[in-house]
């Protein structure tokens, strides 16, 4: 069954056609790559799934439910998380409390808890997002501020963020870019046991094929605001409509 579902979204900055006629559909419970050159729309189609931004036309629902216009506060309740391409936390906090933050703001007058997230005291909260350190293998910095650590490590920080919330869907805007072979390595493990434990549905936006072909179930490759072709990452390598949009002809 299909999770998520974008059809038919256009999105122009002026006269540039960042989106361009994009349909996507996400099955639940599967890992959903998008690749493709710079500049192709990627982060900007992620913008459109969380309300950062809002398409020209066409529709978004996620379980049935527009993702049109949604403000951003809301989006973790829906059941929505996402890592940046660029790491948002608070770097002057600790971890712990990097993880805490996304919680406790649902704790006060405006924001409801998650209905699935069935917790009442801050002890409990402090619980399960040392878990979700422990997941991403920083617990024994839960208590260092989150600006002293590695790039790759600030990037499983989000991604505890991220999983503190229980999202049913995970956008993750590459999550091994700038890392070294061995982070990188780190991630895909990390990310693929998610999978497998979690039945966690992902669309993850990436660079790095290693990547790609290690983890995803589907890919979708996009160049120039279109979608070229949507396939099982197997039916991807050899395609030379995708090797010309992503690599000018070059060889996956
Ligand atoms: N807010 C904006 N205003 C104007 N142009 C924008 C804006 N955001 C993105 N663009 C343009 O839209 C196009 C798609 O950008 P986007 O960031 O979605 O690409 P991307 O596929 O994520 O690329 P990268 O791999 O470099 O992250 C680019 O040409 C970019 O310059
Ligand atoms: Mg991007």
């Amino acid at each position: 069954m299909s999770l998520l579902e974008v059809n038919d979204v256009n999105k122009a900055f002026g006269g540039l056609k960042a989106l361009n006629h994009i349909n996507l559909s996400v099955k639940e419970g599967s890992v959903h790559a998008i690749i493709g050159p710079n500049g192709a729309g990627k982060s900007t189609l992620l913008n459109c799934l969380i309300g950062r931004l809002i398409p020209d036309s066409g529709t978004v629902t996620f379980g049935g439910r527009s993702l049109i216009g949604v403000r951003p506060y809301e989006i973790n309740q829906i059941g929505v998380s996402r890592v940046f391409q660029t790491p948002e936390i608070f770097g002057e906090l600790s971890l712990i409390d990097n993880v805490m933050i996304p919680s406790l703001a649902h704790r006060d007058g405006t924001f409801k808890l998650n209905p699935w997230h069935r917790m009442d005291g801050e002890a409990e909260i402090r619980d399960h997002a040392m878990s979700n350190l422990a997941d991403v293998g920083l617990a024994e910095k839960s208590e260092i501020i989150a600006d002293s650590l590695s790039r790759g490590d600030k990037r499983r920080l989000e991604l505890a963020m991220c999983l503190s919330q229980d999202p049913k869907l995970l956008l993750l805007d590459e999550p091994t870019a700038g890392m070294a072979r061995h982070d990188t390595n780190r991630t895909i493990d990390l990310l693929k046991e998610i999978s497998e434990r979690r039945g966690q549905t992902m669309v993850v936006i990436e660079h790095d094929m290693h990547v790609v072909f290690s983890l995803a179930h589907y890919v979708t490759v996009m160049a120039q605001g279109g979608v070229i072709v949507e396939d099982r990452p197997e039916n991807i390598k050899g395609n030379p409509k995708v090797q010309e949009a992503y690599l000018g002809g070059a060889h996956l």
